[in-house]
């Protein structure tokens, strides 16, 4: 079985986890590409969506899907999105599609959080994905020699704008083993808008597939 049918068996299966009449929050990427069209071709009587980039806004109103301003929104039940690497305690590294920082805003004001994957994503230590992290374009070089001083790699991302005007550095070679530090530490370096680590806020529900089937944690 190929990546991208993991993918849409993960998407599917979170689909019957989607409550007729409420708002739902999606993702963004390939894997939560698959979710929306499910989301579309189910039929759910769903209020409306809150959604984590451009991307994903035009994808759901071409599906005729309503998307909310999340601002119109003081809280709702459940944000579906994929994620770059998953571990057993639900923690996160996201941002390879470059939409980190409002994924991490649209899944703060939810409920729980269903983190849909293949097989693949699933590792038992974060960071061999490399860590994206969104950084105001002035701040790029100064943020870029702080990392460094933290032990990572980071390697400016060319050619990507964010959603919100700014630029990513992929920082390779770290090993994440404390994940809710490491995503505070890199916070407070002044530039940085946001960084890939979701460990403050992890998934309540990850759904994964693989050739067998689907496992949940
Ligand atoms: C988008 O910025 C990311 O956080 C995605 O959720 C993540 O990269 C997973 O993407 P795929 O579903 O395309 O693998």
């Amino acid at each position: 079985m190929d990546q991208n049918t993991k993918k849409q068996r993960a998407a599917e299966a979170a689909i019957s986890l989607i409550k007729p009449g409420t708002v739902v929050g999606v993702g963004t990427g390939s894997t939560v590409n698959y979710f929306i069209d499910a989301l579309a071709a189910n039929k759910i009587d769903i209020e409306a969506t809150v959604s984590s980039s451009d991307a994903s806004t035009a994808r759901l109103k071409a599906l005729g899907i309503d998307v909310y301003d999340l601002n119109e929104v003081s809280t709702y039940d459940v944000y579906v999105d994929g994620a770059d690497e998953v571990t057993n305690h639900k923690h996160m590294i996201k941002g390879g599609g470059a939409a980190l920082t409002r994924e991490k805003i649209v899944a703060a004001v939810a409920k729980s959080f269903i983190c849909i994957v293949d097989d693949s994503k699933k590792v038992d230590v974060l960071g061999k994905f490399p860590l994206p992290v969104e950084v105001i374009p002035l701040a790029r070089s100064y943020v870029a020699r702080e990392i460094v001083k933290l032990g990572g790699d980071p390697v400016y991302r060319q050619g990507v704008i964010t959603d919100n005007g700014n630029v990513i550095l992929d920082v390779h070679n770290l090993s994440i083993i404390e994940p809710t530090a490491l995503e505070t530490q890199l916070n407070q370096i002044a530039g940085v808008v946001c960084n890939g680590i979701f460990a403050h806020r992890p998934a309540d529900l990850v759904i994964s597939a693989s050739e067998t089937g689907i496992e949940r944690w």
